[in-house]
């Protein structure tokens, strides 16, 4: 059954939600929203990662209540997930960013927006004030830009600048560019007003327009970033334990690793298989977090066993939008965390302290079959 498009009650999993969605959002968007680079290979092995993971369950613990709840960056959250920035929320629902930012509000999950959200970063405070919210930062070219989206976030009540650092170009989007999507007219940037995509622009072209990023941009960007803010600094886009050092020596609270949901250097590895070297680097010095491919309550679980505090949710988050827009997103983060849950129990694990290494199966091997 296909859900009603503000009715997003008739799915029981994510996998539910992305069929639906294809079917309510026109070819070329759906291509901009599914495709990665290149021949998708990084894509399709973000997946293929989360299903080589086996987990060890404990029996008998006594299970009855479990606690999902964790800290990022000092903030109480329910669950560890968070929303990851994507652009253009406006592609898939009216309402943008406001529904997305309603639905996490409520439940206290953290939201974290793009630099090129439909709506401004005040408009997205608006809708749901007491919600926590980090705002992501492509540097522009000109660093008084940047600038003053950071104090724009500083006063607009967010609590990190995300600085992702995996796009000093956008990827090759073969998929895209075949369809040839154009925004529709009036689609605005909402942080950047000076900027109007000409309409009809394709979405690369409007990022493009609207990102301006800074392709020259090195490390000593991250220390102008760090020195010019109070806010604690994330770096999103990292896949080495080397870079991860690096970010975190000058001053980053915090590492996402990610691939950017194998939209950008397709080669690149699996973010999930990147994990346990990163969080190895950086140690108890910072967070980490990780995005791209997850989909399930257990690939949260496997993604914490290796190391990560948090995962972020990309694609899923428009496909609830397109459903149903805040009803949409508010079921896809009740249902993750209902499966977070089940899996935690039926795992022997009654809080996410007991989710650690020891939950990991190796596979059998000449090694260890007897
Ligand atoms: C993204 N992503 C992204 N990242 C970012 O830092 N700024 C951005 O504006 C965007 N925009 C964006 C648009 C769309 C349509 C997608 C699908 C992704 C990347 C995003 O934050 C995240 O890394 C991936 O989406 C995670 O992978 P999954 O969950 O989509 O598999
Ligand atoms: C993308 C950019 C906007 O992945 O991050 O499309």
């Amino acid at each position: 059954m296909s859900p009603d498009a503000e009715d997003p009650s008739g799915f029981t999993t994510l996998s539910d939600l992305e069929e639906s969605a294809k079917a309510k959002v026109i070819d070329a968007a759906w291509a901009y929203v599914q495709g990665g680079s290149g021949e998708e290979r990084t894509l399709r092995a973000n997946r293929e990662a989360f299903q080589r993971v086996f987990l060890r369950p404990r029996a008998l613990v006594g299970v009855g209540t479990v606690d999902s709840s964790t800290t990022l960056l000092g903030t109480r959250v329910p669950v560890p997930f968070y929303i990851a920035p994507t652009a253009f929320h406006g592609l898939l629902h009216p309402d943008a960013e406001a529904a997305t930012a309603r639905a996490a509000g409520a439940r206290g999950v953290l939201g974290v927006y793009s630099a090129v959200s439909t709506l401004s970063m005040e408009e997205i405070a608006e809708a749901a004030p007491q919600a926590p919210r980090w705002f992501q930062l492509y540097l522009q070219k000109v660093w008084a830009t940047s600038e003053r989206l950071i104090r724009r976030a500083e006063a607009a009540g967010y609590g990190a600048i995300v600085l992702t650092v995996d796009a000093p170009v956008l990827g090759q989007r073969d998929r895209q560019a075949r369809l040839g999507f154009g925004l529709p007219p009036g689609m605005p940037v909402g942080n950047l007003e000076e900027v109007t995509p000409s309409a009809g622009a394709s979405v690369p072209q409007a990022v493009h327009q609207a990102l301006r990023t800074d392709s020259d941009a090195t490390w000593e960007t991250l220390r102008k970033v760090r020195e010019t803010t109070r806010l604690p600094v994330v770096v999103k886009g990292l896949l080495t334990g080397e870079d991860a050092a690096r970010a975190v020596e000058l001053g980053a609270q915090g590492v996402v690793v990610s691939n950017h949901g194998g939209r950008q250097l397709d080669g690149a590895p699996p973010a999930l298989w990147a994990l346990p070297e990163v969080v190895r680097a950086v140690g108890s010095k910072a967070e980490v977090y990780m995005d791209s491919g997850v989909r399930r309550g257990s690939d949260v679980l496997a993604a914490l066993a290796l190391g990560a505090r948090a995962v972020g949710l990309g694609r899923p988050v428009l496909w609830a939008l397109a459903c149903g827009g805040e009803a949409g997103v508010g079921k896809l983060l009740d249902l993750l965390r209902t499966e977070l849950e089940t899996s935690m129990r039926i795992a022997g694990r009654r809080s996410l302290r007991e989710v650690d290494a020891s939950m990991l199966f190796a596979p059998p091997s000449s090694a260890n079959v007897p």
